[in-house]
């Protein structure tokens, strides 16, 4: 996939920190980020903390997480970079690809288009909190194994937020409606078959569960 640049930085290369040379020292410091450790430096100002960040409690997975964000930050950048939820994944950063998906409050949610200050007291949940505590995968993971529905799996964990949340309010879809309610994921693989195999599988395990 071709990488993306984040306008905000491109735009001001050679005085900016690019989002290239972020991910890079973010990778360099570790698969998990802290938000104590989590800095960006002001072009020229040693120690000063760009753009202002807010010390805020968030409920993720069930669980609540103390994180420093900044007013503009997005929930998929909090997520992936600072609480080292990786399995939400950016593609588009623009509301259209849906790999970003988790939910809010049971609702699906596009997490690159909600800001991360907007979801405090609210109950997000993201790919890695499907699982139970003794790691026995969600029914709808389960099928998906079972099916091999995927490719390259990019978009595995947006779809399975979507379908899950979908299966909630609809428990026995026709494949038809299942498509329907997917629609707002894409797949670049376009394995659109297979991976309505799987969902309805889901489905199916759902309804069994
Ligand atoms: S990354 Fe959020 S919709 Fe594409
Ligand atoms: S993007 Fe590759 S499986 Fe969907």
């Amino acid at each position: 996939m071709p990488e993306m640049e984040d306008p905000k930085t491109s735009e001001n290369r050679g005085s900016r920190v690019t989002r290239r040379q972020f991910i890079l020292g973010v990778i360099a410091g570790g698969a998990v980020v802290s938000a104590a450790s989590y800095k960006i430096l002001a072009p020229g100002g040693r120690g000063r903390v760009w753009g202002g960040e807010r010390l805020i409690t968030l409920n993720v997975n069930g669980k609540p997480r103390r994180v420093e964000v900044m007013k503009q930050e997005t929930l998929a950048w909090t997520l992936r970079y600072k609480l080292g939820l990786t399995g939400t994944k950016l593609g588009c950063d623009r509301a259209e690809c849906g790999s970003c998906t988790v939910l809010i409050d049971d609702v699906p949610h596009y997490s690159c288009s909600v800001l991360t200050n907007t979801v405090r007291g609210r109950k997000v949940v993201t790919i890695e909190g499907l699982a139970s505590d003794d790691g026995k995968l969600h029914p709808v993971q389960q099928a998906v194994v079972d099916e091999q529905g995927f490719q390259c799996g990019f978009c595995t964990p947006g779809f399975i937020m979507s379908a899950v949340a979908f299966l909630k309010v609809h428990p026995n879809p026709t494949r038809a409606e299942l498509a329907q309610g997917l629609s707002g994921n894409l797949c670049r693989c376009q394995d659109y078959s297979k991976i309505l195999d799987a969902m309805m599988r889901g489905a199916e395990y759902l309804r069994r569960a």
